[in-house]
Parts: C-alpha cells; sequence; structure tokens
C-alpha cells in the first residue's frame, strides 16, 4: 500500500480477541457493544468483520465500517467495500489477469525493483476445468467388460460402430472441431457445439483419451499456469481433470474460517464461476464477479456493492420422504422467484433449516441466478460442522472453527428463535409442501408434478408452438416410426427419450440423490430392466468424488450396465457437448417430425442445447433420468403404467425399484465418508501425471514466447514512469466513435469467434495461422493483440459515423471507413488522443473481462455520454478511462455535436470528486461534463493510469 493507506495502528485494534491461549487473533465485532451487530442478519456480519479487518483509510474506511453496523438505516442506500478472502478462476477468466501480473513483473524489473516482490494481493485459487470436451465417449453398442451387459431381447453386440457413433445430424460447430467453450457468459451467447471427432474407445482408456486431448490443445497455456503457480505467491492452480469449479471448490478449497498472519477471520469468495453461490450453502459468503473485477480484486481493491437488502426466507415443516433435494431446491426456486427478490441477499433461517444436509444448502444456494439473489446463504451450524466431519479437517480446526465461529456470533443454532435477526422481509415456507417436480420441456421454471406428465406431455402436443407447446395436429400424435439399431428393431414416437444424462452441471454434490439413482439402477438391473441401446445415455460426475462413492456403495456397475457410464469430468453434457446420436435415431426424428425428449439432470437448460434435433428437453432429478431412460418415453404415468417389462413378461412398476429414504441415507453415511474427501486432496496434491510432467519455466520474470498467438506480454506497463504525472488535459481529440443508447458490453468487448475479415483475423493471418486455427476470443484472452484488435468488432455496434450496424467507424481527417481497431491504429501513430460520444446507459450487460482494457489500447482517453451503468464506470475508471457525463437534460443532440469537431479537456491540477470539466470544440462550442470519480480511490487510480499502473508504482 502507498503512504496514502499507511497508518501506524488499525483503527480498530482494540476490538481484537485472541483464541488459543492466544495463539490467534481476531477482530471481534462484538466488542463494539453496539447492540445493532445482534440484530445484523449472519451475511451482513460477515461484511463487517471484513470491513473492519481490512480497515486501511483508503479502500475500507471507518465510515463504511459504520455504514454496515447501521444496516437497518443503510440498507439499499449505502456503497460499501467487500474484500473476499480468496479469489476463485477458471482457466480461461485467469488467463488475462496472470498474464497482467506477469507483465508487471517485466516492468518493475526494468526499474531494479525484485519482480519476486509481484503476486495477487488476495490469495487465487485458478481451476483448469472449462476446457474438457468429450471427443471421446464410448460407443453405446461397444461390448463392455464388468459386469457383462444383459443384451437386448433377441438382439446381437453391436459389431459396426459407425452406426451409432459416426457424425449425425447435430449442426456443425461454429468453429473448429474441439476447441473449448471459452466461459460461462459466452456459452450463455454463443452456439453449442456438437463434437465430431468422435471414436470409439474401450472403456477405462475414454478419461484418458480426454486428458491428452485437452492437453494437446492447451499446452502452451497450461505451462503458463504452471509457471504461474510456481512463480507467484498466493496463486494455487488445480491441474486439468480433478474436478469441475464449483465442486473443487465445495470439496476442496473451503475452510468457512482463514488463517492468515495469525489472525482467524471468515471464508469468503469471489469467483469468475457462475456456481460460485453454491458456497454460500456452506456458510462461505461468495458469488461470481466478472474477469475485469476478480482481477481488481487479485490486485488488493476491494468489491464495492450496495448494502443490499437481506431477505429472510424461514422454513418450516417436514421433508416429504419421496422428495429429493432436487424438488425441495425447485420448490423453494419457485417462491424466491415469486417473492421478487433481485439484487438481494436471501439468507435462510427457522426450524427446517436443520433438516436440510449441506448437500442440500448448496443446491439450494446454486440457483440463485435463477431468482437474481446475489447470494442464498446458509449460516454455519451443527450440520455444516458434521458436513466438514468429512472431510480432511482435524478435530482441533473443527473445535477452532466452532469457537471462533461462536465468538463473533456467526454460528446459528436453527432452532432457537430468539437468535433470528431483522430482516428486511420474510418469506415462509413449509417443506412439507413440496412434491416431486421434473420442469420443462423448455424452460427450468415450467414445473410438472411427476404424476402429471403424461397428461402435461400430451397438452404440449396440442398446444400452438411455444413454451408448453409443440402443436402436432391429432392425428399425427399417435406417429409411430420404426428403424434399425444395431440390426434389430426399435420404434420411435413422440415423447420417445433419446438422450438421458446424468450430468456434473449442479446437482450431483448430492450424494443423496446420486445414490438414490443408483440404488435404482440396481433394482432396476436386478428385477430384469434394460435401457434401450439407441439412447444416448451418458453420467458426467462433477468430481471423481461422485464416481468414487458411487463405486464403493456397489451401484456403478449397474448404473452402467444401464449405460450410464462415466465420460468424463468438468463441465460437459451440460453445456451441449453430447456425442451425437445415432444417424438412424436422427432420419426417425425427422421422418415422423417426433418430438423426441433429451432428459437430464441440470438446473439450467434451453432448447435445442443438448442436440437441435431434439425438441422437449426435461430437467428431472438424476433417479428419474434413469427412470425414464428405463421407460423409453416421457409419455407415460409411474402410477399406472409399468417401467418396463422383463424378458419373461413381468410388469415392473416403479414403486417396485424406487430405493427408500432410509436405504439412500444409510448408503450415504456408510460410504460417502473421509476417507474420500483424504483420496481426492490425495488426489489433487500429486496432479495427474500429466500435469507433473509438464515441463514449464522456472524463472522469476516469464519468458515470453515471441511466436505465442495465446499468450503476450500487454502493453499496460510501457513507459511506466516511477511517479504519476499531473492530470493532462486532453487537446483537440477526435471521436473514435459516435454511439447511441445502450451500448452494451457485448458491443464493446469481444466475443464469440473471430470473424475472418475482422482486424483480429488479419493479424492472426499474419501469423500464419489458418481461419481453423483462430479458436474464439475466449480462447485468446492471453492475447491482448487479438483483444484489442476485437474490441468494438461486434457486428451489432451502432456507430452514428457509419449509420447502420457494423464494425466500422470513420477516420475523420482522411474521410476513410476502417476497421475501429484500424481507425484508432492510425490515430495513434498521428498522435491523436481519442475520446468517445454515447448517449444513456452506456456499457450495461455482462461483466466481461476486456471491456475496459480494449478501449484503452485503442487510446480512448474519456468517453462522454449520457449516463453509464454503475459497474462499467468503476471499471474505466480502474483503467484510467474518464468517465464523463453530460449535465442532466444535455446530450450530443441537444449541444448539436455533430462528432466529427475536435475536442479539448482541460483538467485542473487538483481535481475533486464529481467535478465538472469544461470541453471545448474546434467548432467554437463549449459545454460541462461531470468527471464521475466517485471516490478517493477512483482519483488515486485515474492519476496513475489505471489500477494495474497503481499496483506496480507502489512497488517502485
Ligand atoms: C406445513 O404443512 C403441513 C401439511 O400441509 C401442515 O400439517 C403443517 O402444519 C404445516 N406446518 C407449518 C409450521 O405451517
Ligand atoms: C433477472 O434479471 C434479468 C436481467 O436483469 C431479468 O431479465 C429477469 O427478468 C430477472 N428475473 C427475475 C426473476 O427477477
Ligand atoms: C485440506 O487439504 C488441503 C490440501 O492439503 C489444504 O489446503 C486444506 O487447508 C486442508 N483443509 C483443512 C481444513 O485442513
Ligand atoms: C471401483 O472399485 C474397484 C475396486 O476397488 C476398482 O478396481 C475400480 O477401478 C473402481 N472403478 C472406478 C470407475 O473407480
Amino acid at each position: 500500500y502507498s503512504s496514502f493507506t499507511l497508518q501506524n495502528t488499525h483503527p480498530y485494534s482494540h476490538l481484537i480477541d485472541t483464541l488459543k491461549d492466544g495463539k490467534l487473533k481476531f477482530f471481534n465485532p462484538q466488542k463494539l457493544n453496539d447492540p445493532r451487530y445482534e440484530k445484523l442478519p449472519l451475511s451482513i456480519r460477515v461484511l463487517l468483520e471484513a470491513a473492519i479487518r481490512k480497515c486501511d483509510g483508503f479502500y475500507t474506511k471507518e465510515e463504511d465500517v459504520q455504514n454496515i453496523l447501521d444496516w437497518q438505516q443503510q440498507q439499499n442506500t449505502a456503497e460499501v467495500p467487500f474484500p473476499p478472502a480468496r479469489v476463485l478462476l477458471q482457466d480461461f477468466t485467469g488467463i488475462p489477469a496472470m498474464v497482467d501480473l506477469a507483465a508487471m513483473r517485466d516492468a518493475v524489473a526494468k526499474h531494479g525493483v525484485d519482480p519476486g516482490l509481484i503476486s495477487p494481493m488476495c490469495p487465487t485459487d485458478l481451476i483448469v476445468d472449462h476446457s474438457l470436451q468429450i471427443d471421446f465417449s464410448k460407443c453405446q453398442a461397444h461390448p463392455r467388460s464388468t459386469p457383462p451387459r444383459p443384451l437386448p431381447r433377441g438382439g446381437s453386440q453391436c459389431g459396426s460402430q459407425r452406426s451409432s457413433c459416426s457424425k449425425s445430424g447435430c449442426s456443425d460447430p461454429p468453429t473448429s472441431p474441439g476447441h473449448p467453450p471459452a466461459s460461462v457468459q459466452q456459452i450463455e451467447n454463443t452456439p453449442l457445439l456438437c463434437p465430431f471427432h468422435l471414436q470409439p474407445v474401450s472403456e477405462p482408456e475414454t478419461a484418458l483419451k480426454n486428458q491428452e486431448m485437452e492437453l494437446i490443445r492447451n499446452k502452451e497455456r497450461l505451462q503458463f499456469f504452471k509457471w504461474c503457480s510456481k512463480a507467484f505467491k498466493n496463486v494455487n492452480v488445480i491441474p486439468p481433470d480433478v474436478g469441475a469449479v464449483h465442486q473443487v471448490n465445495l470439496e476442496y478449497l473451503s475452510r468457512v474460517v482463514q488463517v492468515n498472519d495469525e489472525f482467524i477471520y471468515p471464508d469468503s469468495v469471489v469467483g469468475t464461476d457462475s456456481h460460485t453461490t453454491m458456497i454460500n450453502g456452506l456458510g462461505i459468503l461468495g458469488w461470481g464477479v466478472g474477469g475485469i473485477e476478480s482481477e481488481a480484486v487479485m490486485l488488493g481493491q476491494p468489491v464495492s456493492l450496495t448494502l443490499p437488502r437481506v431477505v429472510g426466507c424461514k422454513l418450516v415443516g417436514s421433508v416429504n420422504p419421496l422428495t429429493t433435494s432436487i424438488d425441495i431446491v425447485l420448490g423453494i426456486t419457485k417462491h424466491l422467484r415469486q417473492a421478487g427478490i433481485a439484487g438481494k441477499f436471501v439468507e435462510f433461517f427457522g426450524p427446517g433449516v436443520s433438516q436440510l444436509s449441506t448437500p442440500d444448502r448448496t443446491t439450494i444456494a446454486n440457483m440463485c441466478p435463477e431468482y437474481n439473489a446475489t447470494v442464498s446463504f446458509f449460516p454455519v451450524d451443527h450440520v455444516t460442522l458434521k458436513h466438514f466431519k468429512k472431510t480432511n479437517f482435524t478435530q482441533e480446526k473443527l473445535e477452532l472453527l466452532e469457537s471462533y465461529m461462536k465468538a463473533v456470533k456467526l454460528f446459528r443454532s436453527y432452532e432457537d428463535p430468539s437468535e433470528d435477526p431483522h430482516y428486511s422481509e420474510v418469506i415462509e415456507i413449509n417443506l412439507s409442501s413440496i412434491m416431486p417436480h421434473v420442469s420443462g420441456p423448455k424452460r427450468p421454471q415450467d414445473r410438472v408434478a411427476v404424476n402429471s406428465m403424461k397428461e402435461d406431455f400430451r397438452r404440449c402436443l396440442d398446444e400452438k408452438v411455444g413454451f408448453k407447446g409443440f402443436h402436432i395436429s391429432k392425428e399425427k400424435q399417435g406417429t409411430q416410426v420404426p428403424f434399425l439399431h444395431c440390426g434389430q428393431e426399435y420404434q420411435l414416437a413422440h415423447g420417445s427419450v433419446v438422450i438421458a444424462a446424468v450430468i456434473s452441471c449442479t446437482n450431483n454434490c448430492n450424494p443423496s440423490v446420486m445414490l438414490t439413482a443408483g440404488l435404482l439402477a440396481k433394482k432396476a438391473v436386478e428385477a430384469g430392466l434394460v435401457v434401450k441401446p439407441y439412447i444416448r445415455t451418458s453420467l458426467a460426475p462433477g468430481s471423481g468424488m461422485v464416481t468414487h462413492y458411487l463405486n464403493t456403495s456397489g451401484v456403478l456397475p449397474y448404473l452402467s450396465q444401464l449405460g450410464f457410464e462415466v465420460i468424463g469430468y468438468g463441465c460437459a453434457t451440460c453445456v451441449g457437448n453430447t456425442a451425437p446420436l445415432p444417424d438412424a435415431v436422427v432420419d426417425a426424428i425427422k421422418h415422423g417430425d417426433l418430438v423426441a425428449c433429451g432428459v437430464l439432470s441440470g438446473n439450467r437448460h434451453f432448447e435445442g442445447r443438448l442436440c437441435d434435433c431434439v425438441r422437449a428437453n426435461y430437467l428431472a432429478s438424476p433417479p428419474l433420468v434413469v427412470a425414464y431412460a428405463i421407460a423409453g418415453t416421457v409419455d407415460i404415468d409411474f402410477e399406472k403404467e409399468p417401467l418396463g417389462v422383463t424378458s419373461d413378461g413381468k410388469e415392473v412398476y416403479l414403486r417396485d425399484v424406487w430405493p427408500s429414504r432410509e436405504e439412500v441415507l444409510q448408503t450415504e453415511e456408510d460410504t460417502v465418508i473421509s476417507s474420500i474427501f483424504r483420496d481426492r486432496t490425495g488426489r489433487m496434491e500429486k496432479g495427474n501425471s500429466f500435469w507433473n510432467n509438464l515441463d514449464c519455466p522456472d524463472c522469476v520474470v516469464f519468458p515470453w514466447d515471441h511466436k505465442s498467438t495465446y499468450i503476450r506480454s500487454p502493453s499496460f506497463f510501457n513507459k511506466l514512469s516511477k511517479d504519476p504525472q499531473p492530470p493532462q488535459s486532453i487537446e483537440n481529440a477526435h471521436a473514435l466513435l459516435f454511439l447511441g443508447d445502450k451500448v452494451t458490453t457485448d458491443h464493446i468487448s469481444p466475443a464469440g469467434s473471430i470473424a475472418r475479415v475482422s482486424a483480429a483475423a488479419k493479424y492472426l493471418l499474419s501469423k500464419r495461422l489458418t481461419p481453423r486455427e483462430f479458436n474464439s476470443y475466449g480462447a485468446r484472452r492471453g492475447n491482448d493483440a487479438v483483444m484489442t484488435r476485437g474490441t468494438f468488432a461486434s457486428i451489432k455496434l451502432q456507430n452514428r459515423f457509419i449509420g447502420k450496424p457494423s464494425p466500422k467507424t470513420l477516420h475523420i481527417p482522411s474521410g476513410q471507413t476502417l476497421d475501429v481497431f484500424e481507425a484508432a491504429e492510425r490515430y495513434q501513430r498521428d498522435g491523436i488522443p481519442l475520446i468517445i460520444l454515447a448517449g444513456k446507459g452506456y456499457g450495461s450487460g455482462n461483466s466481461r473481462d476486456w471491456v475496459a482494457k480494449g478501449p484503452y489500447l485503442l487510446g480512448v482517453r474519456a468517453i462522454i455520454a449520457e449516463s453509464f451503468e454503475k459497474l462499467h464506470k468503476t471499471q474505466l475508471v480502474g483503467m484510467g478511462i474518464m468517465p464523463l457525463q453530460f449535465l442532466p437534460g444535455e446530450s450530443a443532440d441537444s449541444l448539436e455535436l455533430c462528432g466529427k469537431e475536435r475536442f479539448t479537456i482541460t483538467l485542473p491540477d487538483d481535481m475533486s470528486l464529481r467535478q465538472q470539466l469544461t470541453v471545448k470544440t474546434s467548432q467554437g462550442k463549449t459545454f460541462c461534463v461531470t468527471a464521475l470519480f466517485e471516490s478517493e480511490s477512483d482519483l488515486v487510480f485515474y492519476r496513475h493510469g489505471g489500477l494495474l499502473r497503481y499496483v506496480a508504482r507502489t512497488m517502485l
């Protein structure tokens, strides 16, 4: 920290208490002796503790602490800082942050400062997970090893893999095959691909092959990550194939309390994974942020948030024994969605909470994005402690955790209403009102009670095309299409299940649900039931732990017999990477114009996401996925119709094979034990053999490979002087772009595939890459040259200089129309500073990591808009770009600006908060704008040319 922030004494040192005979210290907010503390929601107490501990007078001030304490009055009003205990990154979002830190090392080394001093200030875990794709999936009809699969009646094993595994009716991927999707945000907006490099591989090799492919594709970036983990302090890289981000976070990284420099404090996290909120189920406050925010946290800046309202969700009543936690999740989600709690915290309380296991809680917490809550927080109680007993927490650690949490009143006993905090509002949910449901056929919010599924599906066939309708005429509803698969004839009808996936997405962290599925499979196999071989079945557990407990409980072979075999770890089917359907199935679907179904155990889905020929997709609990796969159709009433008929003609009903809750919980207790976690920890530490064998440079500054097109040292630190320059006026600037209202981050930041005629494409061609090798912008975030060229390269950009949506702009001095990058390059070459003119709501939309870096590298010094999205404004300041706002009621039009004039903005030596500045144009106009610097740290960052340069200078 700069001298600006240095203080001899901590303003809250009088709150320090000790534990363990004085060996551990902590800030105890109870010593404020303020009656308001015990009435605060526990999630707000976590914010308060962090503000007290990190109170440095710069990022966090005593006033912030007072505001949080005064939550009752200040909620929804005060802006407060939140310095999380750690940052969670996944590979693709982690690259730019790590590249910047590596470049910062070079920059300080040039000034003779030890580059080893540069490391993230906030502990950072980076998980290599999203690059996994299922290049290899076992052929359905391939001979199995253990145990022998009962052959389909009258059928033989299929000799030809071609029929079931060749490229089929799925749409071609938009980028070259096998390239991983970029990030969660991008996945939502990018057409999803069906991989076509599909080859049958014998069983044990499947996972191994996937690892190899992943490694070959990503070697360069993996080597860089390995260097990061060795060179930086505070960076922990989880190698590929250990598990999905959220799973690793839950099972391995969660600490509940952190111990650091003799201080103990609550764990908390921000992550670039959309499932980060899961962690709140363990009493750890955390949520998802964009790449650029997580980088700022790594550089020491807290997240800023409006002190949230907290909705207390009171759980009463008892859980219906047939209800899985998925049903509970969907039931509670429905209530919360209706309650309209967007942007608020939800905190659970009431006697019903202790009936939910930690897996139940984390599953519920994961659903926040569905109802737009920031977090769904479950304060730590005895159930949480019991959970950690199963992990690698020693008894000593558990005792410490409990005594600390009790000392600061972050421990809950849900049965005791006298402990209940005051909430902004309360929603009550009776658990006994929750019944099993599935949802679909198109949206997660369309829930269907399992016992009315048949009725509902038939109604959907009738209804006109929409979320709940396919409009199949009456006479066509009975269509049956016969087809051959592996020499055997089958029939497809409306409602036939062709994809059944038990997937990693979100809910199989709940052992009881997966075990229910496994036990159901066991009972079904024992009863003589089979799954038709053309159904694309798969099992993609979120982590090795799931496989492990399915195996130790003895159910894995039965799942495998029904076709649910482990195909790999990580985000797989959930992001659309399923293997293609057999050609014959696709042809039959098309021929009969059938509404074929996918059944999957996720909690989000999109039409056509699994495969575009599958029109109905239902989300169901894993045991129901297995049940519908056996039935082969969703057009079934489980009460009245048998699930299947055995080879000797016996009808078997779902109730005959559904395991009892007692059986499930007993199996869970017997198998999901501490050894599993220990096993996993061991696996994590060892890493896999690929990772360990991967060579990586062993040096303090990164040896950039100048030929690399993925990783490049960005130019943020060029000409870094020891001291910041006084603010420079902007003289005779040109407008690079003249934009209207609602320019979103999608227009600004590069995303998706790289168009062949773009500036980025020209650059990559000049590096001798072929278009097939371009990959996506997401994959090239570690290369500032590509990303800068992709900035404002959206074909939807509405630039008034051009008059129609286009990624081009007018180079005013020459009158030529150029790619935005090329125009910017010319201006930079001629030493002409740049600004951007915009309308209302500039920079709304998802946070994207290049949204401010890109404009900065294009040479944009200021953006004059009618209004800015709050978060984006912060991002601009963080990159040293001035967000300037027209005075209320004024705009480019009201001031009659044509955009082609030159602009001079004079800055005083000493800028103050929200200062008005005068803009003069070459046409002789003069108008005022407000510089949106809202805090001292904003001014400091601006003076330094952004947060990155500020942090680098503190080291000089
Ligand atoms: C919850 O609902 C059940 C069944 O409708 C009812 O018997 C019970 O009294 C309710 N519990 C509470 C606390 O409202
Ligand atoms: C959640 O937020 C999105 C975007 O802000 C909005 O479109 C959607 O309607 C919100 N959903 C709910 C349930 O509030
Ligand atoms: C569990 O093990 C990992 C790896 O050794 C370690 O980082 C973590 O702190 C451990 N957790 C506890 C509570 O001991
Ligand atoms: C399941 O457990 C058996 C016996 O411990 C082991 O040989 C086998 O490799 C395990 N299978 C998987 C998929 O973990």
